[in-house]
């Protein structure tokens, strides 16, 4: 067993080792889901809260479903409508919450390092499903397992990403693992999206779309974050989508059996020309999404025999 983690807050602190179990571990999870019974009695017993602070569809269906085909009783606060619109501070919710013994919290927040914050405050296992610019642990697992499975392996692989760097957690967690796997990463983008101190990451950086995607085995688009811009990044959507989004054109430089990823949720005609997204031969997006779903029952079952071991052993320490 070489997954240690208690919590699951970011691809910082991992292990390639457990990156590679935890992605092993979700194949029998893809498989499971393909099945027609797609259940797991795994996080049976156990409380799973969502709390998102901020919008989401698939990251919250995806951790939902995860939790309820294991087994988890699944609880998802909506928090536009809880006692944070009146003021409670995001400790005070989750002091209250840990008062109901959750096993498994799953929490996105607008600000960085909210979610480290929170894991400190609780005695359950966490799960960072975004926490502003900083991280998006499970959304780089999952681009990880997909590329694994399409390119048939996760090292020395040419990885572009694309787009609006500065904004992305999800840029910043997939160049932390694809780095930690050993692939060549390049961030392809104009130098205002691009965030300061990229260089020590030790990638490549381009401005210029075509030559960042020359070779390139893997093209991932990256949405532009408006909600997080407080400043003009751009001339205009025409203009970014002219010089900076994927049409079939741009993809031409990346290798002939190059694959497209998006996070979602997509902006058409922006970041990525509808064809190349709806592309069935080049574009992973809907993979991306059924993995996405294994990957986090994958998180939620390793975390979760680690959390009864603790437990266990507290309990020993006890008697
Ligand atoms: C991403 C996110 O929220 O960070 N989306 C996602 O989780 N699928 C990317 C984005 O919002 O652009």
């Amino acid at each position: 067993m070489s997954f240690t983690q208690r919590h699951l807050l970011g691809i910082e602190p991992l292990h390639p080792l457990e990156i590679t179990q935890l992605l092993d571990l979700a194949e029998t999870y893809v498989e499971l889901n393909r099945s027609t019974a797609k259940h797991a009695a795994v996080l049976a017993g156990l409380t799973q809260i969502n709390m998102f602070f901020e919008a989401s569809t698939r990251t919250q269906a995806s951790f939902e479903l995860a939790g309820k085909r294991l087994g988890a009783d699944v609880m998802n606060m909506q928090v536009g409508h809880s006692s944070v619109k009146k003021g409670e501070t995001l400790i005070d919710t989750a002091l209250t919450l840990n008062a109901m013994h959750p096993d498994l919290l799953v929490v996105r927040h607008p600000s960085s390092g909210a979610v480290n914050l929170l894991s400190e405050k609780v005695n359950c296992a966490v799960l960072n499903a975004g926490d502003g610019r900083h991280e998006h642990p499970t959304q780089a697992l999952l681009d990880a397992l997909t590329i694994r499975r399409k390119k048939g392996r996760l090292h020395r692989l040419v990885v572009a990403i694309c787009g609006d760097i500065a904004h992305s957690r999800v840029a910043r967690s997939n160049l932390l693992l694809l780095g930690k796997m050993e692939n060549r990463v390049r961030l392809v983008g104009p130098p205002t999206l691009m965030p300061a101190g990229v260089a020590e990451f030790g990638c490549e950086v381009f401005d210029d779309m075509a030559a960042g995607l020359e070779g390139a085995d893997v093209v991932m688009m990256l949405r532009l974050q408006k909600e997080r811009m407080d400043g003009a990044f751009i001339p205009s959507e025409r203009e970014f989508f002219h010089r900076y989004g994927l049409d079939s054109e741009k993809l031409s430089r990346a290798r002939p059996d190059a694959i497209v990823m998006h996070p979602g949720p997509m902006n058409r005609g922006v970041e990525i020309d509808g064809l190349i997204a709806d592309d069935i031969n080049r574009s992973v997006i809907q993979e991306q999404v059924e993995m996405g779903v294994a990957v986090r029952m994958a998180a939620m079952d390793l975390l979760a025999q680690n959390l009864r071991r603790d437990r266990l052993k507290a309990a020993l320490r006890e008697a």
